[in-house]
């Protein structure tokens, strides 16, 4: 770096003075710009550690910093357990034994180090049990020869491994507050121009003291992310769960939509050719789709359970078809009470028995009635024959009070007309409102910028390509992907679902079919519903379906039948 020249006014003096005077300028020159370059690095050093993320990277950049600023051949970090009684091996570096444990390569097998006795009396003998409960820095020149300490264990490390343990420089991590975080353990400063082993410098020392407070603030803020990170997905996983508890009908819906959806998503970025082959999705965005899964359906929360869970077409508070069977008992008691007046006054034994056929007859037309009713009460579909004679039978009458009664209200007729499903358009409404709620309601979260696009992601998940699905009615592209396949999911999970307690689940190949159709229709995007077939990502492992091979249903004739 350049230094500005300080003007040495040295004429006059003897030669001897003149020499040392600037031999004392260009040290101080070498000190400042020595000094300037280190504080540069700290607070490079610094900005790394803030930014890094991931625990294991950091804990990594704390020790390889450590080594690097000391030139130390080896270095360890622990962490204090929760209960604060331990400190567990987090990172283990050692240059010249070429080892490296911990952080981003998987956790280490070594027992913590205990920082009390069996007595409960603090652990002092340990180095690093020492400056965690004394908070205090401990810099030894030779660990064989260092007095206070045990160092048994270095010792019989060091014989296994061929190693010799000499300079060490132990400091606490502390955060904010001054909470004990861990221990840094440094081993082995190295002279640069030697490679001889020397002791850490008390220079070094305190810049390491610096290093360790900057490592404790990047610690705690990481961890503080991260904590905050897991409750967010735990909250979320939770509301998930908790919309899944409501309704006995579609319990597990939720979690298994997710399950699906995360599973096409994958396979997906996995894909590297096809229409998705330009298609990836990083960890965050993974985790977006991930959560909006978990929410799709939050807007159920305000969704009656009587209308969430209406099994049959009468059901409301309670299922109605209990009232009309009463009532066609009443008309059959009707039915049979004319009956025997009409064979009470009649003398003649042919009317008495054509009165009896009548009755039996007219007893059979309403039992077959009732029946007829009671089922469509409950199957999926109507056609138009079924809403026919539906109308024709609420024609009936019966007698309560002298008054004359229609058998079926106006509202059971119209419910007992329902073409598909069990809920009239009214109910349709307030059921499907449930997609416009989960976008208000998340729209009101303050998500974070990588977390911004679920209550989209979420709400559209009855979006159809055509654009006649709602809240919005957007089509095509105007759908994101990500909706695109909690859509996909979502029906794919409600056809085959096994815990429908009116209804048997689909076989797969049954579901698929229905697939083929609504990629065909326009509601799915046959493109992804091409490649859930061709991916046979229905028979993922562990999936929620059989894994029996589609037989019938071959994957190229799916293919041509969608695109
Ligand atoms: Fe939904
Ligand atoms: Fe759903």
């Amino acid at each position: 770096m350049h230094m500005p020249s300080i003007p040495m006014e040295t004429a006059g003096f003897e030669p001897e003075i003149e020499k040392l005077i600037e031999r004392i300028v260009t040290e101080i020159r070498r000190f400042a710009a020595d000094s300037h370059r280190k504080t540069l690095r700290l607070v490079e050093i610094g900005t790394a550690l803030t930014a890094e993320r991931h625990t294991g990277r950091l804990l990594e950049k704390i020790v390889e910093e450590a080594c690097a600023w000391t030139n130390a051949d080896g270095g360890t970090l622990y962490l204090v357990d929760c209960a604060k009684t331990h400190l567990s091996f987090a990172i283990v570096i050692n240059r010249s034994l070429n080892i490296r444990m911990g952080g981003s390569t998987g956790t280490i097998p070594w027992s913590p180090v205990a920082l009390y006795n069996a007595d409960g009396s603090p652990n002092r003998r340990n180095v690093s049990a020492y400056a965690a409960l004394q908070q205090q820095v401990v810099n030894i020149a030779d660990v064989y020869e260092a007095e206070g300490f045990d160092f048994a264990g270095t010792r019989t490390y060091d014989l296994q491994a061929g190693y010799r343990s000499k300079s060490m420089l132990v400091l606490p991590l502390l955060d904010h507050e001054g909470e004990l975080i861990g221990v840094l353990q440094l081993v082995n400063a190295m002279d640069p121009e030697t490679g001889e082993v020397v002791a850490f410098s008390g220079e070094n020392q305190k810049i390491c003291e610096s290093l360790a407070s900057l490592a404790g603030t990047a610690l705690i803020q990481t961890r503080l992310i991260n904590d905050l990170d897991r409750l967010l997905q735990a909250f979320i996983r939770s509301i998930g769960m908790a919309i899944d508890e409501k309704s006995s009908v579609t319990a597990g819906h939720v979690k298994r939509v997710t399950e699906w959806t995360m599973r096409i998503a994958k396979a997906i970025h996995d894909e590297p050719r096809g229409p998705f082959g330009d298609v990836r999705f990083s960890a965050d965005e993974m985790k977006e789709l991930q959560l909006a899964a978990w929410l799709h359906d939050l807007g159920k929360i305000t969704t009656p359970n009587h209308i969430m869970d209406k099994s049959t077409r009468l059901e409301g508070v309670y299922d109605r078809i209990d009232l009309i069977r009463t009532r066609f008992e009443v008309l059959k008691r009707d039915v049979e009470i004319a009956c025997w007046k009409q064979m009470a006054q009649s003398a003649d034994e042919p009317l008495r028995s054509e009165a009896a056929r009548s009755c039996d007859s007219r007893l059979n037309e309403l039992s077959e009635e009732l029946e007829f009713l009671s089922e469509c009460n409950r199957k999926d579909r109507l056609s138009d024959a079924d809403i026919e004679r539906v109308r024709e039978i609420s024609q009936r009458t019966f007698l309560v009070n002298g008054v004359r009664k229609p058998i079926l209200e106006p509202s059971e007729v119209e419910n007992l007309s329902i073409r598909y499903g069990t809920l009239n358009p009214a109910e349709r409404n307030i059921m499907n409102h449930h997609s416009e709620m989960t976008y208000k309601m998340l729209s009101e979260l303050p998500f974070p910028k990588k977390l911004k696009q679920i209550p989209i992601f979420a709400a559209y998940h009855h979006e159809r390509i055509d654009g006649h699905g709602y809240p919005r009615g957007v089509k095509g592209e105007e759908i994101p992907l990500q909706a695109r396949i909690i859509a996909l999911a979502d029906i794919f999970e409600a056809l085959t679902a096994r815990d429908r307690p009116y209804k048997r689940s689909m076989t797969t190949e049954e579901a698929l079919e229905i697939l083929i159709q609504l990629g065909k229709n326009g509601h799915l995007d046959p493109e992804l519903v091409a490649f859930f077939i061709e991916h046979r990502l229905y028979a993922a492992e562990g999936a929620t379906v059989d894994d029996a091979p589609i037989e019938r249903l071959d994957n190229q004739t799916a293919k041509d039948r969608l695109l």
